[in-house]
């Protein structure tokens, strides 16, 4: 990212952990004013410190839950005080629970829904006006290649990407009338962060990212790129077009292969985890971190390759 003549002013969601954190500091290292958002103050307070040893120009730690309208509408009235301007949002806030449709309770699934979903409407809806007034600025939705495919076991989280997908579109469609203003829609991959252990999960064991695996700095470093040089729409990911494809043009054959590639490859069947809202319902500060040290990818293919030989335990 190219630092501007005078500091931006950049609002990162999900600033505590994963590709937010990776977000949050790259901002920093340009010199931005950071205004960092989470539910869990303590852990944001950890990131501010390395946000100003990296160059921030300022930074601000706004712990909310994005959930709630009334204090997203005053972190954003907070961060347009810091210079008069709001430059770039990103919102890379979001939960995920595993477990099939019925098995995942009522209040963990709107809770998944509660942040991705109405967590970003709410941003969009404080956000764009200030954008609008201004004439420029850039919103960034992380949405994901799940919002574009279906996956078993994933229902909450497979719905709120498709929501984010359409949301997207929606405020694209919206701004049109506003050269300056833009609206990004970002869909990673599979990303080495702390979500897949972080998560809502009512299916056995725990998941993890599928390959190819990309690191949170990576698709933060994509997202300030496109703040740089804005695309509507832009998938991060070698799979994701392969895994598109699959879906939109051979659905029987995706739809065959899907259940028993994701059992092997974006879960780990030598994990048993116990039913639990993960942090859906609240932040599990201890847990946030920059990377989800998930390991090999392949190697944990190739473990529970090995679950699935005749007489191995199951978890
Ligand atoms: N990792 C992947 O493989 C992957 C792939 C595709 C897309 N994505 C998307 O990328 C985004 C970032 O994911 P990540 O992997 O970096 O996750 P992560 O490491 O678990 O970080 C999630 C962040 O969101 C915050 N958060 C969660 N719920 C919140 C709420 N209600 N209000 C405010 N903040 C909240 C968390 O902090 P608190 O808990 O303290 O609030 C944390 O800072 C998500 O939208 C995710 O769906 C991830």
């Amino acid at each position: 990212m190219t630092p501007a003549a005078q500091p931006r002013v950049s609002l990162v969601t999900g600033a505590s952990s994963g590709i937010g954190e990776a977000a949050a500091l790259e901002a920093a290292r340009a010199g931005d004013h950071v205004v960092l958002v989470a539910r869990d103050e303590s852990a944001l307070a950890v990131v501010a410190t390395a946000c100003t040893d990296a160059g921030a120009s300022s930074t601000t730690v706004v712990a909310l839950d994005l959930g709630d309208d009334v204090a997203v509408a005053r972190c954003v009235s907070r961060a347009v005080a810091i210079t008069g301007s709001l430059d770039v949002v990103v919102n890379a806030a979001g939960v995920v629970a595993y477990g099939r449709t019925e098995d995942v309770p009522a209040d963990v699934f709107e809770g998944v829904l509660r942040t991705n979903v109405l967590g970003s409407v709410n941003l969009a809806r404080h956000v764009v006006p200030v954008l609008r007034e201004q004439g420029y600025g850039t919103l960034v939705l992380v949405g994901s290649v799940i919002g574009h495919i279906g996956v078993p076991g994933m229902s909450p989280y497979v719905l709120s990407k498709w929501a984010v997908r359409a949301l997207a579109r929606q405020l694209q469609l919206e701004n049109r009338d506003r050269f300056g203003v833009h609206v990004v829609y970002v869909a990673p991959g599979g990303v080495d962060t702390p979500i897949y252990a972080q998560a809502g999960n009512y299916s056995g064991v725990v998941g993890r990212p599928p390959p190819p695996v990309a690191s949170p700095e990576r698709v933060a470093h994509r997202i300030w790129r496109l703040v740089d040089h804005p695309k509507a729409r832009v998938q991060v990911g070698l799979a994701n077009n392969l895994m598109r494809f699959g879906f939109n043009v051979l659905p029987p054959v995706f739809d065959a292969l899907v259940g028993p590639l994701f059992v092997v490859a974006a879960k780990d069947r030598t994990s048993p985890v116990a039913p639990g809202p993960g942090n859906v319902l609240a932040s599990c500060p201890s847990k946030n971190a920059l990377h989800g040290h998930q390991g090999s990818a392949i190697l944990g293919i190739a473990r529970n390759l090995q679950t699935l030989l005749p007489g191995r335990r199951r978890p």
